[in-house]
């Protein structure tokens, strides 16, 4: 597990490092690279910087595919808080990507159990994840995992607890009772499978899930820290949600970025 906190705009620095990580990885048509996507706010200048990088002709997302990581039951596709439409409206619209190579669950599908094991099975059948990208709950929770998910889980049907439900109204007029309590969400175990994960945090809000993410024990109650078993994975934060770490932590992370510092340098050059 790597930890960087950047002084940088995340979305920025993530969105450089995903075009870097295409470009080396040089896909086309029969050997695509695989994308695991998340929403919420976090991720929003991430997608906005990609846009600007792939109409800057930096990145092309022609051969690649797109695995996301989550979506509310019970939503019409077409509702403005729904993260197909969320994908659209903030990224897939704006960038050269095949709409076959979007993969977003169907949180409408008649049979849910189906439709997560088909996902699964897709995502399998191209090879598994490439980069996996990610934001977390206040409370540690990654895609709709909330705590006490199986650290062995695989995509499925999730209720929403209580804190997610009551964080999450805040995009339904603030009334919890328009704010849904089901979600298709891909499982902790299939972020494992993922050959790299990237998770960007952002504000104090979340210093308590990277502390417990960095410094905790291993628990399905905070499912973050399942990455410490994860063999490459990088937790990007700003210096807020860096404040529940220990200083001595922060400076044992500070003296391994010199691999950051040339990615810093390429971007801004
Ligand atoms: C939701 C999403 C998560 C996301 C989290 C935090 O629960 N399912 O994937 O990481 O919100 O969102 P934000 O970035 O808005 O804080």
């Amino acid at each position: 597990m790597r930890l960087l906190i950047s002084k940088h705009n995340l979305g920025k620095w993530a969105a450089h490092y995903v075009a870097k990580k295409i470009n080396a990885f040089n896909p086309t048509a029969d050997k695509p690279f695989v994308l695991g996507l998340p929403t919420g706010s976090t991720p929003l200048d991430m997608y906005r910087e990609l846009i600007e990088l792939n109409k800057a002709g930096k990145v092309s997302f022609e051969h690649v595919v797109t695995f996301n990581m989550d979506e509310y039951c019970g939503l019409a596709e077409t509702h403005p808080e729904s993260y197909h439409y969320y994908m659209h409206h903030y990224f897939f619209d704006h960038i050269n990507i095949k709409s076959e190579n979007i993969n977003i669950l169907n949180g409408n599908a008649t049979d849910l159990d189906a439709e997560c094991e088909a996902y699964e099975a897709k995502i399998s059948a191209v090879g598994g994840i490439h980069l996996q990208l990610g934001g977390v709950g206040e409370d540690g929770h990654l895609a709709f995992n909330e705590p006490g998910s199986s650290l062995a889980s695989k995509t499925r049907s999730k209720d929403l607890n209580m804190s997610t439900v009551i964080a999450n109204s805040r995009f339904f007029d603030g009334d919890i009772n328009k704010t849904p309590r089901l979600a298709l969400t891909i499982g902790i175990d299939t972020v494992m499978q993922a050959k790299e994960v990237l998770i960007m945090v952002k504000g104090l809000a979340k210093a308590p899930a990277v502390y417990q993410a960095i410094e905790g024990s291993v628990s399905s109650m905070c499912p973050i820290t399942a990455l410490q078993y994860h063999r490459k994975a990088l937790i990007l934060c700003d210096e807020l949600a860096s404040y529940d770490l220990r200083v001595k932590t922060v400076k044992y992370f500070e003296v391994m970025q010199d691999e950051y510092t040339a990615h810093d340098a390429a971007m801004n050059a």
